[in-house]
Parts: C-alpha cells; structure tokens; sequence
C-alpha cells in the first residue's frame, strides 16, 4: 500500500486521515512507522501529539471519549479537548497537554507534537 505524501518547503508530510473521521473535541490513534500519534479536532483546528501521556502511558486519542452503559442510564467522559486553551487533558488522570508545545506545566514535562496541515479535506503530520 502506497502513503499519500505532501511536500512544503522541503519537508515531507503523510497523509493521515480525512477532517470529517475526527469529530470536533475528539481524537484518534494513528501510527506511523510504529510512532503512535493521536490526532485531535480542536474546534476545527487539527493538532498532532503523542498517544502516550508521559505519566503512565494512557492513550491520549481517548480523551473525551463517552462511555455508556448498557441500559444508557449512565455516561462518562474523562479528559477532554479545550479549544479555548489549545489542550488536551489526559483521560486517566487529567494532566493537560498544551497541543502546540506538547508540555505539561504542572510537572515540567513535555511530549512528542507534530506539525499539521489540511489540504483537500486531508489531515497530513509531519513526522
Ligand atoms: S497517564 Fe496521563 S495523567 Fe496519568
């Protein structure tokens, strides 16, 4: 299978996704040459990041996610995507994540961003 790829200013970009597969304040996993990204819809603006939290490694594409139970009495959500502060909070245990810059403020630390352009309704990362 051939990667769709995108050249800007020298730098080569994959082709990743298409806008409407991620709803707005959500995210999904996508790996690239067994990097794990997660790829977040922030009030339209799309952000790349690690999938793993650097605290202890929860998928960060689940932030947000709705979890309902069988008789749909009840739903959760844990972490979620601010569009307002461009942040993404963990789902486990609720550390933010700047999108931009990948840090935590809280703890110091920082994890993995990767540039972003949409062309054509494509989602393309820079690795
Ligand atoms: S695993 Fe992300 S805050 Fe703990």
């Amino acid at each position: 299978m051939s990667v769709e790829t995108l050249k800007i200013d020298g730098d080569e970009y994959i082709k990743t996704a298409q806008t409407e597969e991620i709803p707005e304040g959500r995210g999904i996993a996508i790996d690239v040459d067994g990097i794990e990204i997660a790829i977040f819809n922030a009030d339209g603006e799309f952000y790349a990041i690690s999938n793993r939290c650097s605290h202890q490694s929860a998928p960060m594409c689940k932030a947000g996610e709705e979890k309902i139970n069988a008789e749909h009495t009840w739903t959760k959500t844990r972490g979620r995507v601010d569009a307002e502060d461009c942040s993404v909070t963990c789902p486990w245990h609720l550390w933010k994540w700047d999108l931009e810059s990948g840090k935590n403020e809280a703890s110091g630390q920082r994890i993995a961003t990767f540039d972003v352009t949409v062309e054509d309704d494509s989602v393309f990362v820079r690795i």
